[in-house]
């Protein structure tokens, strides 16, 4: 029987990142997916095929509705959607791809197939073809992920009720589609379709979208995606769908009023749950919370010795970057060494358009929890760079400790909002202060000297605002 120094299961940015640091490391590392392609859901049917329709979209809405305000006239521009969902297949081959020669040359050895642990440092692996082996090791590291929460009454199909992955390979943009669920699958989604031509209706059971990020930005993504379009019902709790005659037919309750809603496709985007189905760790004693996660201590060891869990399948947001980081501690725990994470520098991102970033506390949260803090903002209206891209929406929010000048938390609306909220987390990572950041010299013109005017603006020191 193959001994190994660890092996992971599940081949997403948590284990494979933590395959190639063990790999570093010089850990003989075994990495297990029931998949043909490594990568998880991030790399086949999330983040990155989702990034990609985002950006053909976005471009496709440039040089319909914007590239003529830059005296660029596109006449006949169509979508021809199978190239666009080549292009996107390209980059998920391309990527997967690169995964695996990562493998080979950090010397981690793949397994094709479901890992199941049997006991303690023992994990059998049946592949697709039903064969079944078993491998020894001293650690396990779960890495197992999430998959899509259903609604009772809207159990996926895969063609008129559908999931995320499902919504990802439309041949066509269907007509009317309807989203339930306002968090950053559904705003995201429901943004390609609405750009590639459908008519898109998002009903919100709470009374906001982008739940957990800052409320007065994400009141003003709504507004951004409103004009784009999109229909919005907040406080709209789904009760029932039914498929009829192909279409759906939807009920939603809004206070004492009854919605209805008839459609040619919808997303069910409510959520996702940790997903360990056939992976043995109940057997074998490993302990669950009350949703299901994996229960760890702050070292990723589960209650049962040896055996290690990281990501979507544990507490804390369900984020890529989030896994990837919890990988590589893990792995430097296993390895004797101080793996670290500090959660309050983890952003959270939606790449619509505006992007919606934040890190750190919201205002909300700062209020709840009864913090002198003080807020600076600054608009991308005032911002030279925004002018000049024509992209001027949005704004930079931060909080900061009214004392001690330390940034609590961090806020961004605009295009490129993904990109820029990184200098915050360094600055937070660091303990930085809103001063740090102002006094830091921002090359001009750019969009990021926004961010410094906003942390200037803690103070009511930006330059180019009018501060009464
Ligand atoms: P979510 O938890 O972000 O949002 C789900 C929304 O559905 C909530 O606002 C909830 O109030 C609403 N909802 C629940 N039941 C409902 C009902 N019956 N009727 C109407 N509304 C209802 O979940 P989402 O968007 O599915 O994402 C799942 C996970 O994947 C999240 O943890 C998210 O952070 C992660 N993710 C992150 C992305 C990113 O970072 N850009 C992209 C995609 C997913």
């Amino acid at each position: 029987m193959e001994k190994f120094d660890v092996v992971i299961i599940g081949s997403g940015p948590g284990g494979y990142i933590a395959a190639i640091r063990a790999g570093q490391l010089g850990l003989k590392a075994a990495l297990i997916e029931k998949e043909k392609e490594l990568g998880g859901t991030c790399l086949n049917i999330g983040c990155i095929p989702s990034k990609a329709l985002l950006t053909s979209s976005d471009h496709f809405t440039f040089v319909k509705k914007e590239a003529q305000k830059h005296g660029i006239v596109v006449d006949g521009a169509h979508v021809d959607l199978a190239k666009m969902q080549q292009r996107k297949d390209k980059v998920v081959k391309t990527f997967t791809g690169g995964v695996r020669a990562l493998m080979k040359t950090n010397k981690v050895a793949t397994f094709e197939g479901l890992g199941t642990i049997t006991a303690p440092g023992k994990v059998s692996i049946k592949s697709s073809k039903g064969e079944q082996q078993e491998i020894e090791t001293k650690n396990i590291v779960i890495a197992t992920g999430s998959t899509p929460i259903e609604l009772p009454f809207a159990k996926f199909d895969g063609k008129t009720i559908v999931s995320s992955t499902e919504a990802l390979t439309f041949t066509e943009a269907p007509p009317k589609f309807l989203v339930i669920g306002a968090g950053a699958i559904g705003l995201e989604l429901g943004s390609v379709w609405a750009r590639l031509g459908s008519e898109v209706i998002i009903l919100e059971f709470l009374p906001r979208i982008a739940v957990g990020f800052d409320l007065e930005l994400s009141n003003l993504l709504q507004r951004s995606l409103t004009a784009q379009g999109i229909t919005f019902h907040l406080e709209a709790k789904v009760s029932a769908v039914r498929i009829d005659n192909g279409r759906v037919i939807a009920t939603a309750s809004k206070g004492k009023e009854e919605l209805k809603f008839d459609a040619d496709k919808v997303l069910v985007s409510v959520g996702r749950r940790p997903f360990s189905e056939g992976l043995g760790a109940e057997k074998v004693g490993v302990e669950f919370d009350e949703k299901k996660r994996i229960k760890i201590d702050k070292h990723f060891r589960t209650n049962i010795e040896g055996i290690y869990a990281i990501g979507d399948v544990i507490a804390g947001p369900m984020l890529a970057h989030k896994a990837e980081d919890e990988g590589i501690a893990c792995i430097e725990i296993i390895a004797g060494k101080a793996g670290h994470i500090n959660y309050d520098a983890i952003a959270g991102i939606i790449y619509t358009n505006p992007e919606l970033a934040g890190v750190g506390l919201t205002e909300e949260q700062a209020k709840e929890k009864g913090l002198d803090y003080r807020v600076g903002k600054f608009p991308f209206r005032a911002n030279s760079r925004a002018l000049a891209n024509e992209d001027v929406d949005g704004m930079v929010k931060f909080v900061a400790d009214a004392k001690t000048d330390r940034i609590l938390g961090a806020h961004i609306l605009q295009h490129a909002a993904s990109e820029l909220i990184a200098e915050a987390v360094s600055v937070i990572e660091f303990g930085g202060s809103s001063e740090d950041l102002g006094r830091t010299c921002h090359s001009h013109p750019t969009l990021s000297e926004a961010v410094k005017e906003a942390a200037l603006n803690v103070e009511k020191r930006a330059l180019h605002i009018i501060n009464r």
